[in-house]
Formats: structure tokens, C-alpha cells, sequence
């Protein structure tokens, strides 16, 4: 009833041409020396110049890393890398600008500048002992919420499995978020990446950890995510479409960073992890599977988030109302072309069943979090029923 809570997040510079802050705010973080993390798009679309010139006009030199990648998520060697060149270059600040694939690099490599080990010694839940270099994130994505979070996902080429670092210890310095620099972004990527931004929210809020601060946050993100990513996604420059996306995306990233998901994204691991498929998709597949098995812990929670897309609920039993919100879900997956099943991937090979249920089950530091107690049965299921 009387619960305690704690809320983090990083300095946060939110709106049109807050990227021109940049340089300002890399002084306040005392930098002299800059390591520069994006990708090959972004430098094409012409924003690392400006990034540049940026930190140039406050007396401060700039060492440009583009990286490049083969995998949806990064591999942890790409990672500690950056983190030998960082520590070569001796910066004293890393920027990372560009989708989630980057800033988590950006956030591991820093890390790794005070962390002795690997990456994969610090998989799991608090393992890094030490804040790394000072950071600063500039999403051009609306969606992964990395610029505000302490998590970094990558594979484990080892053993083909997607991985998450989360570490109050990566919790990013600054984030700038520029609702310009998602522009460029195509449309199968605003698609994807919002309704990651939407599970940032509604997962939490769903969830053991919610408080009433991220419920608010919660709430207000599913709002304005469900009314326009359908007009970011049909016209990339829908200004007004962007600009709440973004703003919606960050909210979700905030939520996600201090209440956390669970389900959806515990049992996407091992599906994105095994078939290289993007976070999105792995997501979506296996949506309404899950949301259906725990609609009898959290009807009335439900019914909310069918208010909050804009659902007329009135007159509405609380059952029919949470079910409206998991056929409101479907429909605005269908609407963007993401996958709602497994068999939409062209997954078929049941057999796998059982494999990913133990896999899923392992991910305790999302599912401990669940509104319904899952055990390796009810994972085989939520997966048998997502075909
Ligand atoms: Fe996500």
C-alpha cells in the first residue's frame, strides 16, 4: 500500500534544435576531449559535422568512431573495442548518437573505462561496481528509451543469446533528445521502435514495480504514443507526429528505467537471440500471446490502457474493457505491418518450444516482475499460443 520508491534519470535537453546544446552541455561535464560514437546513416544525414562543429565552438577536440555492425544487436567485442580505443585516445567524455544498437555501446564503453573485466562478466543485475566516464546520448530513434536507462543489450555470440548489463552505473550523464534527428528515420523503424517505446510503458505499468510517479508518466506516454505513430509512420515528416513521439518515447524510456518491464521483453530474448530478429518484431510476435495470459491478474490496469488509446470504454464490464485494450494492441501492430505472431516471422518449428521456455525462465530479473507467476509450463504456452 505505502510503497517506497526511488526515481533516476539523467539531465534531460528535450526539443526542436536541442542538439545544438551540445557543446554546452559536454563543458558542464568538464570535457576537453571527446570520443564521438555513431553510425554510418546518421553521418550521412550530415548530423555528426554538426555534432562536431558543436563541440568545436566550445574549445573541444573531437575523435570520430563510426561503427558499423552485422547484427541487430551489438556483440560485446564491439563494446570493449571502443572501450581500448577510448582508453588509446585517452578521452574524457564518450557521445553516442544514433538508434539503441549505439548508445548502448556508448554507455558500455565508458563503463568499461573504470570496469576492469568483459562485458559478459557484467551481464545480470547491479555487477558493475564503478561509474564509468562522464556520457552524453543523443537518440535519432523514437523508441528504445537508451538515452535514459541504465541497460545495454547484446548478444552473447557464445552462445547466440541476447544479454542485458543493467547497472545504475551505466545510467547515462545527459541525454539530448532532438525530435528533428528522427526525421531520417524510415518508417518500418518508427514502426518498430515506438511500439518498443509503447512497452516501455505499458509493460511497467502492468507490472509488480509500478508506482503512482511511473503510472503518471505511464499513462500520459500510451497517450501520446497510440495517437501518433500512425502519422509519424505514414509521413516521416510530420513534424508535430515526431515531436510527440519523442516526447512520448522518452516518458516510456523514464518508466521503463525506474519500474521496468517483464514478460514481453524476458521472453523475446530468446527468440531475437536465435533468429537475429530485431527488438521490435521480437517483441510484437509475442504480444498478444502474453497479454492475454495475464489479462486475469490485471483486467482493471488493462481497461486503462484501452482509455488511454483513445477506447471509448463507457458501459464497458472491466473484462470487456481489458479486452478491448489487447484487440486495440493487435490492431495498431496490424496497421504498422509488425509481426503479431511467430508464424507472421515465418517461425514455424515448434520443437523449439521447450528450449525457449527454459531460456525465457532464466530471465528472473525481468519475470520476477510479472502480475501472473510463470513457470516453465505457462512460458510453453505463452509461446505455443503465439504461433
Ligand atoms: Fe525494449
Amino acid at each position: 500500500m505505502y510503497k517506497s520508491f526511488t526515481f533516476k534519470t539523467p539531465s534531460i535537453v528535450f526539443g526542436m534544435d536541442a542538439i545544438n546544446q551540445v557543446g554546452i552541455e559536454a563543458k558542464k561535464l568538464n570535457a576537453k576531449r571527446v570520443l564521438f560514437l555513431t553510425g554510418p546513416n546518421v553521418k550521412k544525414a550530415g548530423h555528426g559535422e554538426r555534432v562536431m562543429s558543436l563541440l568545436k565552438d566550445e574549445q573541444i577536440e573531437t575523435e570520430l568512431s563510426i561503427l558499423e555492425r552485422s547484427t541487430p544487436e551489438p556483440t560485446t567485442d564491439i563494446a570493449e573495442n571502443t572501450a581500448k580505443l577510448a582508453r588509446e585516445l585517452k578521452v574524457d567524455l564518450i557521445i553516442g548518437m544514433g538508434g539503441g544498437s549505439i548508445i548502448d555501446v556508448a554507455k558500455m564503453s565508458a563503463a568499461l573505462l573504470n570496469n576492469p573485466l568483459k562485458v559478459r562478466d557484467y551481464f545480470g543485475k547491479e555487477k558493475l561496481p564503478n561509474r564509468g566516464i562522464p556520457t552524453i546520448m543523443i537518440p535519432t530513434t523514437s523508441g528504445t528509451g537508451a538515452e535514459v536507462t541504465k541497460h545495454a543489450i547484446f548478444l552473447d555470440e557464445e552462445n547466440g543469446v541476447k544479454k542485458a548489463v543493467a547497472s545504475s552505473n551505466l545510467l547515462p550523464d545527459t541525454a539530448i533528445i532532438d525530435p528533428l534527428l528522427t526525421v531520417s528515420c524510415p518508417a518500418k523503424v518508427t514502426a518498430s521502435s515506438g511500439m518498443d517505446a509503447f512497452l516501455h510503458a505499458a509493460e511497467p505499468f502492468l507490472s509488480k514495480e509500478a508506482n503512482l510517479l511511473t503510472d503518471c508518466i505511464a499513462l500520459k506516454a500510451i497517450r501520446l504514443i497510440s495517437k501518433w505513430i500512425g502519422p509519424a509512420f505514414a509521413n516521416g515528416e510530420d513534424m508535430e507526429a515526431r515531436y510527440y513521439m519523442s516526447l512520448g518515447s522518452l516518458m516510456a524510456g523514464l518508466v521503463l528505467n525506474n519500474s521496468g518491464t517483464s514478460l514481453v521483453h524476458a521472453l523475446a530474448y530468446p527468440i531475437g537471440g536465435e533468429y537475429h530478429v530485431p527488438h521490435g518484431p521480437s517483441l510484437t510476435c509475442i504480444l498478444n500471446s502474453c497479454l492475454n495470459y495475464i489479462k486475469v491478474a490485471k483486467q482493471e490496469r488493462l481497461a486503462m490502457i484501452a482509455e488511454a488509446m483513445g477506447e471509448r470504454i463507457e458501459g464497458l464490464s472491466e473484462r470487456e474493457a481489458a479486452q478491448l485494450a489487447i484487440d486495440a494492441i493487435r490492431n495498431l501492430l496490424v496497421k504498422l505491418g509488425l509481426p503479431t505472431s511467430l508464424t507472421d516471422l515465418n517461425i514455424t518449428d515448434k520443437s523449439k518450444v521447450g528450449k525457449w521456455a527454459i531460456d525465457g525462465y532464466a530471465e528472473q530479473r525481468l519475470l520476477s516482475r510479472s502480475p501472473r507467476v510463470l513457470s516453465v509450463e505457462d512460458i510453453k504456452t505463452i509461446y505455443e499460443n503465439a504461433f
